[in-house]
């Protein structure tokens, strides 16, 4: 079969019976999820998650939307993370296989993970580090990433971790906003070959004013000089190494906060989405388990997200961790040293179960399969896709090329704000239907609603997605702001409704497509970024006066982002001068980077004389958006003054010739 052909017809996949016969996840969990909601979520607490304490009351929801899940019950995710594999007689079991991008390694069983993690957790608590203190944690993909989370967990101080990518400025609001008085971080992380600082940013981002942080713990990872502030840094090796390597893990309430994490919403600010510890525990253990299929005593899975993203939260710490798995991180990106670097590691480490993102599929599908087929892949037996729809041809280059036309691929559909997975094919139960996340996973509930909140299950109608019961893992709120919460998830479809901000739709046998986000949140290689949070950006700089921010569909990377920019007139003149208006539009796109983040660059700014606006005076996004996908524009009546966008549009089709 060549590639052009795998897209032509139709295939669907049934379940392999050697694969069903040894799945955890089963045609039985449905059924009993349906007849009895709470008793089935009740049984997933009870088998797969150790209590201190057990529980009263599964779920209280008298106070909707503000949920309670495991009422009265008492655990510590750390224990069951670690202490509780090592008890269990698998302390010599690997927990992390870690390869460095320079090629360096290291071996951590489970019991090495326990000393690791009781040492970190001592060393916090000589900073101060209590209970319900909340560390932000900036580090690279290195194991001390996931020592440090599990040792916040272990004290019950909830970990903000910020993505090592974001800038100087993202991490001070982060910092600001979760009143953080302990950052974590290392001199810096290994990046396309070289080593790339990072405790510049965090002193850059203390520097920025007034911040409630007291010390900063930083790793040495690549031996880099960094500037050094004696009263408040410390080395990671100095306060960790000599901490005693035990501490007793004390059990915390099911619905204590465990992490908050910033993700991009609909404003400017960013929202520190939260989590707690009994519910989040559960429902990672029990996806970890049922949707990766994860059998600890023989996989090796590996999940190439950042541990600063909340897939790596779920999926490389707590849903691993807590099922006992053997797992490989690493530390790099794909194309170094070269771009077989990702099956070799798996030919490697035989790794079995591998977790990634459409973005990086369509990258390799443009390298080539010949690069994949020089290794052995034959250790794959399950792949599975997060963080943007996977179209079907990417879905099924990826089944043929790294999966041998022989592992199944659970197109796995979630959120910040849902915490684990919630839509997914079940591997060994559910007919594979490619480019599809097909169904909620048993014990969650979905729909999809007209504009009048109808919902419905007509085929190939558009509509809202909505969750329309309480789940485990759900966000319990919005950091310090209950009301946001309220008003950002349970108000657009009234108070029964979990709004998801994404559109979806049913084909003829009911599987469920997801197409997008139906708000101004972009979606970049599985990032997630806010048109808002990029305008606030790019008017920041003294030279603009007003910007608008579209998400522009991009063959590999999903969407892109595409701005639009309006100059203060002292600045529009200077721009005039030949030469001048190129290297204006990198000074922007790297304001932006310094802003949010390398992420957040434009891919393109064009500068224009005015943005297209209603009569009331809203710009219209879908406008811009067509311009930036090449498309005509349609209809502008409705604009204000409808020969902007004939500019705008002779301006975009001048640069592209
Ligand atoms: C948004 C959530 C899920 C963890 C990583 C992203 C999009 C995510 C899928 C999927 C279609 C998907 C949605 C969602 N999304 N997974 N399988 N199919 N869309 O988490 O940054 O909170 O972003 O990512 O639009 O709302 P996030």
């Amino acid at each position: 079969m060549s590639d052009a052909s795998l897209s032509q017809e139709h295939h669907t996949f049934p379940p392999d019976p050697a694969f069903t016969a040894q799945a955890n996840g089963t045609a039985q969990m449905y059924a009993a999820a349906d007849a009895d909601f709470e008793g089935f979520w009740a049984q997933q607490a009870r088998d797969r998650v150790s209590w201190a304490t057990g529980f009263e009351q599964t779920l209280d929801w008298s106070g909707a939307p503000f949920a309670k899940w495991y009422v009265g019950g008492r655990l510590n995710a750390a224990y069951n993370c670690v202490d509780r594999h090592v008890e269990a007689g698998n302390g010599d079991r690997v927990a992390i296989h870690f390869e460095g991008e320079p090629g360096d390694t290291r071996t951590i069983t489970y019991a090495d993970l326990q000393r690791e993690v009781c040492k970190a957790a001592n060393a916090l608590e000589s900073l101060g580090v209590g209970k319900g203190d909340t560390v932000a944690i900036y580090l690279p993909m290195i194991p001390e990433a996931v020592v440090a989370m599990l040792a916040c967990a272990r004290i019950g101080a909830p970990h903000s971790v910020v993505f090592g990518g974001f800038s100087a400025d993202a991490l001070n609001t982060r910092i600001n906003d979760a009143k953080s008085r302990v950052v974590i971080t290392s001199d810096g992380g290994y990046r396309r070959g070289a080593p790339s600082a990072l405790k510049p940013a965090v002193d850059a981002a203390l520097a920025a004013g007034e911040n409630p942080v007291e010390k900063v713990v930083v790793v040495r990872r690549t031996g880099q000089d960094v500037a050094w502030d004696d009263t408040r840094d410390v080395w990671w090796h100095d306060v960790v190494d000599r901490a005693s390597d035990e501490h007793e893990a004390q059990p915390h309430d099911a619905e204590d906060p465990l992490f908050i994490l910033y993700t991009s919403g609909t404003t400017g600010k960013p929202k520190g989405i939260f989590h707690t510890t009994g519910g989040y525990l559960v429902q990672a253990a029990y996806t970890s388990s049922v949707v990766h299929d994860v059998h600890p005593e023989t996989d090796v899975y590996w999940c190439t997200a950042d541990i600063g993203w909340v897939t790596g939260h779920s999926y490389i710490v707590y849903g691993p961790l807590a099922v006992g798995a053997t797992q490989l991180m690493y530390e790099g990106t794909p194309d170094t040293p070269h771009r077989g670097r990702w099956w070799e590691l798996i030919e490697k480490y035989k790794v079995s179960i591998l977790y990634t993102a459409p973005t990086a599929v369509r990258t390799f599908m443009k390298w080539g399969h010949d690069i994949p087929e020089k290794f052995d892949l034959s250790s794959l037996r399950l792949l599975g896709s997060v963080g943007e729809p996977i179209n079907p041809e990417a879905w099924l280059w990826y089944r043929k090329w790294i999966g041998g036309d022989r592992c199944p691929v659970v197109d796995t559909w979630w959120q910040t704000e849902t915490g684990t997975i919630m839509i997914s094919p079940l591997a060994g139960v559910t007919t594979l239907e490619p480019g599809s996340a097909q169904r909620p996973i048993p014990g969650i509930a979905a729909e999809i609603l007209d504009d009048e909140g109808q919902p419905f299950t007509e085929a190939d109608k558009v509509g809202y997605l909505v969750l329309t019961k309480p789940w485990p893992s759900m966000l319990r709120g919005i950091w310090g702001d209950p009301e946001r919460y309220k008003e950002t998830y349970w108000s657009r479809f009234g108070p029964k409704y979990y709004f998801a901000g994404d559109g979806a739709k049913y084909d003829a046998d009911g599987n469920i497509w997801l197409l997008g986000r139906v708000d101004d949140v972009m979606n970049v290689s599985g990032h997630r970024l806010s048109t808002a949070e990029i305008e606030s950006a790019l008017v920041s700089h003294p030279k603009v006066a007003e910007a608008a921010v579209v998400g522009a569909s991009d063959e590999t990377t999903g969407q892109a982002v595409a701005a639009f920019v309006i100059l203060r007139q002292d600045a529009v003149q200077e721009a005039d001068e030949p030469g001048e208006g190129v290297d204006l539009v990198k000074e922007l796109r790297n304001h932006v980077a310094k802003e949010i983040g390398p992420i957040a660059k434009p891919r393109s700014i064009m500068i224009v004389s005015e943005l297209p606006k209603t009569r009331s005076g809203k710009i219209m996004r879908r406008l811009l958006k067509d311009v930036a996908e090449g498309r005509d524009i349609g209809d502008v009546t409705t604009l204000a003054d409808s020969s902007v966008m004939n500019l705008i549009q002779e301006g975009m089709s001048a640069r592209s010739e």
